[in-house]
């Protein structure tokens, strides 16, 4: 499917496709026509026996000529976009991006944080890409922007949206079970709705949320009901949860004492149906509570 383009760089990325493609689908026929075009003419039964050909000069240094000269136009326009993608301009708005099993977050300089990528329109955004655990590479299909998040090194993307909108950025390095899951968006907005935005509250639901978006746990467990890596949060708190401890099937009622043993003790009590992969994130007495009474909100 072919997605428009949405960014400064797209133009540039898609010509350059066209062009190669355009010069390989002339190769391809071109090939094509003269392997058909031999076996017709020196086909057998019209030549018994085989002659023996002394070179061709002209031959020699056309085959040579003009494959360099493709190769040539290739390799300028590809470096030419190559080095657009790299080359941040100054006064780029830098935003942090932390990747791990499961989810994308951003950080921006004032200290806010999200899970979706918020930019200004027609203003370059520079992106500084960072992994907690594994491979992840963050890939913006209508940007055509694509780079690895490599675990103990930093690598960077920039971009400048010239549409409004919104749209898809996923994960494409392989990283394990929730790999699908780390789906996101990016949002274009004009300036001034980003500036508000930009000096606005964090997302709603408060701390709780915040924390919760933040962490990376949204990448596993849904708020809608719908099933991931995770129980979903939906309904959770005062529910009946069949969980096995210590290899035991119990049924237990999620009530707070549940809910704070599942988040630092993850291991404790694994919920039938699921596998114990969750990871014991450090949190505050303070987050904890909020995310507690967070997820007393979600009936
Ligand atoms: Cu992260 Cu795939």
């Amino acid at each position: 499917m072919f997605i428009p383009g949405a960014s400064n760089s797209a133009r540039h990325v898609d010509a350059t496709f066209a062009v190669i493609l355009a010069i390989e689908v002339f190769l391809l026929f071109a090939v094509t026509a003269a392997m058909i075009f031999f076996v017709i003419r020196y086909r057998k039964k019209k030549n018994p026996r085989s002659e023996n050909i002394e070179g061709g000069m002209l031959l020699e240094i056309a085959w040579t000529a003009i494959p360099t000269v493709l190769v040539l136009i290739m390799f300028y326009i590809g470096l030419k976009s190559f080095i657009l993608i790299r080359k941040v301009p100054e006064g780029a708005m830098p935003v942090q991006v932390t990747a791990r099993q499961w989810s994308w977050q951003f950080t921006y300089a004032n200290g806010k944080q999200s899970r979706t990528l918020t930019v200004p329109l027609g203003k370059p955004v520079r992106l500084v890409l960072r992994s907690q655990d594994v491979l992840h590479c963050l890939y913006i299909p209508a940007f055509r922007i694509k780079e690895d998040c490599v675990p103990g090194m930093e690598t960077y993307l920039w971009f400048t949206a010239k549409e409004k909108g919104s749209y898809d950025i996923f994960c494409t390095e392989y990283c394990g079970l929730g790999h699908s899951d780390m789906l996101s968006k990016v949002v274009v907005m004009p300036e001034k709705e980003f500036d508000a935005w930009y000096a606005g509250e964090g997302e709603k639901g408060g701390l709780g949320l915040t924390v919760l978006e933040s962490r990376g746990c949204l990448g596993c467990h849904s708020m809608d009901g719908s099933k991931k890596i995770g129980p979903t949060f939906k309904g959770l708190y005062g529910s009946q949860v069949t969980v096995l401890t210590n290899g035991k099937e119990r049924t237990v009622t999620s009530d707070e004492e549940y809910l704070r043993r599942s988040i630092l003790e993850p291991g404790a009590d694994i919920v039938k149906g699921y596998q114990n992969i969750m990871p014991a994130l450090p949190v505050t007495k303070e987050e904890l509570d909020a995310i507690i009474q967070y997820l007393k909100t979600l009936k």
